[in-house]
């Protein structure tokens, strides 16, 4: 993206980002923070785009994601004037307009190490499903139980049904339109051996819904969170001590938790992952 960037922009194409985003047919050239382009410098850059890429639509992200649901903001660069797509991912097809949902290629990996974790007939609650992702790869890779999953916006879950359609997985992925904390609270208490919890804003606060979902004595929970990152890495047992902090506060035990980086999230932070094991605290004899 840089070497086209300066191809086409001289100098001046060095503030462009180098990581260019491809969602379906659909490229994202990030905005940059520093530098003076125009936004005809980015439409010039995204005509030449469309001539050595495969896509067909390319739109310049002017946001940070931001907001409840997540979202960025575009503006439309070259080709289609088109939002949504089919995004391909672990042999899934998925239904997403980049302008209305979450979505990012940059989960690929985590959607399929959680699959992988997911054993037969578990029954599984996704508080943040967004258009159903990690559901569906679940789902059609693993074989659950079930997948209750969850989100607030109204177009997420809207593609979530379709995307549940489109990939056959009806009756094993089961969506819900709503706060993930009234959902599990009204209708899905007791009902799960694993909970997702991937957005970071809320993974904690919504801990005591993610515990109350749990149906056996034990149960696993991924929380997702973003945390400074530092060159000792000491943010790895930071991840686990709030996640302790919580789950003790609700009268359990943190049995085992093991942590991984999912991504960086911007200068100096990164998305990390606690797998936390828990077990209902039985009190002393
Ligand atoms: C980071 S995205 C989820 C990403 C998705 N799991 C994936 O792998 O692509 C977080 C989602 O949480 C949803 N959300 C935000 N607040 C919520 C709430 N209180 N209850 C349920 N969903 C919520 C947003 O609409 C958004 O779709």
């Amino acid at each position: 993206m840089r070497e086209l960037a300066l191809r086409v922009l001289g100098e001046r194409g060095r503030w462009v980002w180098s990581r260019l985003e491809v969602i379906g047919d659909i490229a994202v050239i990030k905005k940059p923070i520093y530098g003076d382009l125009t936004l005809e410098d980015f439409v010039v850059l995204a005509e030449e785009l469309l001539k050595v890429v495969p896509v067909k639509s390319v739109w310049l992200a002017v946001t940070p994601v931001t907001g409840p649901y997540k979202t960025r903001g575009f503006v439309h660069l070259a080709g289609e004037p088109r939002s949504w797509t089919i995004y391909r991912e672990h042999g899934c097809s998925f239904k997403v307009d980049i302008t209305k949902v979450f979505a990012t290629p940059r989960l690929g990996h985590e959607h399929l190490r959680v699959a992988k974790l997911v054993r037969g007939g578990e029954v599984v609650v996704n508080m943040f499903a967004g258009v159903g992702i990690f559901s569906i790869v679940i789902a059609r890779l693993s074989k659950p139980g079930r997948v209750h999953s969850i989100d607030i916006n109204p177009e997420a879950y809207n593609m979530m049904v379709e995307n549940i359609r489109l990939n056959k997985v009806e009756g094993i992925v089961v969506p819900y339109l709503g706060d993930a904390a009234r959902v599990v609270e009204e209708r899905l208490a007791g009902v799960a051996d694993r909970v997702l919890m991937p957005l970071p804003d809320l993974a904690l606060e919504y801990s005591p819904q993610a515990l109350l979902a749990l149906r056996g004595p034990r149960g696993f929970i991924h929380f997702y969170l973003h945390l400074k990152a530092d060159k000792e890495r000491m943010f790895y047992s930071k991840a686990v001590e709030m996640v302790r902090g919580k789950v003790e506060a609700e009268g359990w035990i943190l049995a085992n938790a093991r942590t991984r980086v999912v991504r960086k999230v911007g200068p100096g932070m990164v998305q990390v992952v606690v797998d936390a094991e828990v077990e209902r605290f039985k009190g002393v004899a």
